[in-house]
C-alpha cells in the first residue's frame, strides 16, 4: 500500500514538474477537484479524445457526432430522471466535520480487505515457482474468509442503494465501526441524499422556471438530438451518436487527483437499436471497447470487467472496465444498456414523437440504446499511470544510473519527436536542425532543443515521453544522415536526413493503432 501511494505521489509531482497538469486557481490556494491541463497535458488529452473519436466515428461509417451545447432545457433534467436520482448518499463527521460519501466509505473498508488478500497472495508468490493464483484464491482458508466478508458488506451495501435505503447504509458503517479516516471519530450524522448537480440561474427569470443545469452527463445532448440527427444523416437502426464534451457533478468526495473531479469531459456514444438485441450490442461493444485499450499497449492483466452491482435508473444491465490505477483497480469506463427509457421519457414529458420507422419491418418504435461513456480525465491518468516508469538507464551498468521515461504509445505522445544539434554554437549545426524542425513540425508537434548537453536534453525528452530524439551531428555535415534514438530502447539508427520525416509521421500515426 506504502508503494502505491509512493508511486502515485511520484505520478502526481511528475505531471506538476512537467506541464501536464495544475490546480486549478493555483495561486489562490486551489480550487478543489478542478485541474487545468498544461502544454504537454493538453496534446496528450488532445490526442487521447482523436483517438477515442477515429476509433468511434471515422472507423464506423454507421456513426456519426455532435458538438451538443452544455445549457439544456431544464425538462431534459426531468425527464432524464437526473432531478429526482441523480444522488449520492452523505455522510458528516461530527466531530471533524467532514463529509463523505457513505458508499465511499464502505467501498475503503473493502478495499482494505481486499489489501490483505493482495498481500496474502504476494507472500505466498514469492514461496512457490509454479504458483497458481486462482487456486490459491479458491483454497487457502485465510484469503476465502477475506472474500465472505467482501462479499457479504457488497451484498449489503448494493441491496441498500438499489432502495435508497438511507438508515440501512448507516447501520452498515456502525455494524463495520468505521471511522473518520482523517479524525478517527465514529461520531457520525444520519445518512441523507444529495443531488450532484450544479444549477445556475438564465437571465432574466427567477424561480425555478429559470433554472439551468451544467449538464451531469453528454448523453442527454444525444437524446434530444436522435431524430434530427437519424433524419439529416438518413441513418438506418442500427447507427450511433458520439459526442466529446464537458460535465459537472458536485462530487461530494474529491480526491484522487482527476480520478472525480467537478468539471470533467467524457467521450459518449449512445448505439441506437432495435429492441430486443440490446443483449447481443452489449456484448458487442464491451468487446470493441475493451479492445481499444488494449490496442493503445496496456497490459491485459491492468484491465478487467465488473459488473454493476446497483444498476443506475436508466439501466437493464451495465458493466465496468476497471483499470488498475495506482490506488487500485478502478471504474475507468461504463458501458450501459439504457433500454428506452430516456427517448421515452423524453417523449412523453415534450409530448414530441421520438419514434424510428423501420423499413424492414414496417413498424414504428422507441429505440433501445447501448451507451459506452469513458471519462477523458480518468482515461489520462491511466494513460499516465501505465506510461511512467523509473528504470534503470538501458545498457548501463550502473545501477544507480535512472531516469524517468512515459513510455506512451507513440501515437499519443505529446511532442514526436526532438531535434537537437550537438553543439549550439557551431551555425552549420544550428542551421540544419532548424530546417529539420520546420519541415516536422509542418505534420506534428515537435521541438528544437538546443538549450543544454544532448544527454541532460535526452532525459528531459523521456521525461515528457518524446518517442523519437534527431541529433545533427559533424557526420550530418558529411553525409547528410542524422541520429534518430528510440526512446524506449535507446538504440540509435542512422538515418538520411530526407528521410527522418516520413519515419516519424509512419511510426507516430494515429493508423499504427487501427492496424
Ligand atoms: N452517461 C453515463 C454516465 O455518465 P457514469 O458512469 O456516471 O455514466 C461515465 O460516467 C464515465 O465518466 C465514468 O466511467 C468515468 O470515466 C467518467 N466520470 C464520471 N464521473 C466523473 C468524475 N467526477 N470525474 C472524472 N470522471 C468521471
Amino acid at each position: 500500500m506504502a508503494q502505491q501511494n509512493d508511486k502515485f505521489k511520484a505520478l502526481v509531482a511528475h505531471c506538476k514538474e512537467y506541464g501536464f497538469i495544475y490546480q486549478s486557481s493555483e495561486i489562490y490556494d486551489g480550487l478543489s477537484a478542478v485541474y487545468d491541463y498544461g502544454p504537454y497535458g493538453s496534446l496528450l488529452k488532445n490526442n487521447i479524445k482523436d483517438y477515442w473519436w477515429k476509433a468511434m466515428v471515422q472507423m464506423h461509417d454507421n456513426i456519426v457526432g455532435i458538438d451538443a451545447a452544455i445549457f439544456m432545457h431544464p425538462k431534459t433534467w426531468k425527464a432524464s430522471g437526473h432531478v429526482d436520482a441523480f444522488n449520492d448518499p452523505l455522510i458528516d463527521n461530527k466531530d471533524s466535520k467532514k463529509r463523505y460519501r457513505a458508499d465511499v466509505l464502505i467501498e475503503d473498508y473493502m478495499d482494505k480487505i481486499e489489501g490483505k488478500i493482495n498481500k496474502e497472495v504476494a507472500r505466498a508468490r514469492k514461496r512457490f515457482d509454479d504458483f497458481d493464483e486462482a487456486m490459491f484464491r479458491s483454497t487457502n482458508e485465510r484469503v476465502k474468509g477475506y472474500q465472505a466478508q467482501i462479499d457479504e458488506v457488497a451484498k449489503r451495501l448494493a441491496t441498500a442503494m438499489t432502495n435508497n435505503d438511507m438508515a440501512e447504509l448507516k447501520q452498515i458503517i456502525e455494524d463495520l465501526q468505521i471511522a473518520d479516516p482523517e479524525g478517527g471519530s465514529r461520531n457520525w450524522t444520519d445518512v441523507r441524499q444529495f443531488n450532484l448537480m450544479f444549477h445556475t440561474q438564465l437571465g432574466n427569470i427567477a424561480g425555478e422556471e429559470g433554472k439551468l443545469y451544467l449538464r451531469p452527463e453528454t448523453a442527454q445532448g444525444i437524446f434530444v438530438n436522435f431524430l434530427n440527427v437519424q433524419k439529416t444523416t438518413r441513418q438506418k437502426l442500427p447507427f450511433g451518436i458520439a459526442q466529446i464534451g464537458k460535465a459537472f457533478r458536485n462530487e461530494i468526495v474529491a480526491r484522487q487527483f482527476i480520478f472525480r473531479m467537478r468539471e470533467f469531459e467524457q467521450m459518449e456514444m449512445q448505439f441506437f437499436i432495435q429492441p430486443g438485441t440490446q443483449k447481443k450490442w452489449y456484448d458487442y461493444w464491451k468487446e470493441v471497447r475493451l479492445n481499444w485499450h488494449k490496442a493503445l499497449g496496456t497490459p491485459a492483466e491492468k484491465l478487467r470487467f465488473h459488473d454493476h452491482d446497483n444498476l443506475a435508473h436508466y439501466a437493464d444491465a451495465a458493466v465496468d472496465i476497471q483499470f488498475q490505477f495506482p490506488f487500485g483497480f478502478k471504474e475507468l469506463e461504463g458501458i450501459h444498456s439504457r433500454t428506452d427509457f430516456d427517448l421515452s421519457s423524453h417523449q412523453e414529458l415534450s409530448s414530441k414523437k421520438l419514434m424510428y420507422f423501420d423499413p424492414a419491418t414496417k413498424e414504428s418504435y422507441v429505440p433501445y440504446v447501448l451507451e459506452t461513456s469513458i471519462g477523458c480525465d480518468r482515461m489520462f491518468l491511466a494513460t499516465m499511470s501505465n506510461a511512467l516508469i523509473n528504470e534503470q538507464v538501458p545498457g548501463q551498468d550502473d545501477e544507480n544510473n535512472r531516469r524517468d521515461v512515459l513510455k506512451f504509445h507513440p501515437a499519443l505522445a505529446p511532442i514526436k519527436a526532438a531535434i537537437m544539434p550537438l553543439k549550439r554554437t557551431n551555425p552549420e549545426l544550428v542551421e540544419k536542425a532548424k530546417g529539420l524542425f520546420d519541415e516536422l513540425k509542418l505534420s506534428c508537434h515537435c521541438q528544437y532543443d538546443d538549450t543544454g548537453a544532448i544527454g541532460k536534453l535526452y532525459r528531459r525528452q523521456d521525461a515528457i515521453g518524446t518517442p523519437f530524439c534527431i541529433t545533427i551531428d559533424f557526420d550530418t555535415l558529411e553525409d547528410n544522415t542524422v541520429t534518430l534514438r528510440d526512446r524506449d530502447t535507446l538504440k540509435q539508427e542512422r538515418v538520411a536526413i530526407d528521410k527522418v520525416a516520413a519515419i516519424v509521421r509512419e511510426r507516430t500515426d494515429m493508423s499504427t493503432l487501427f492496424a
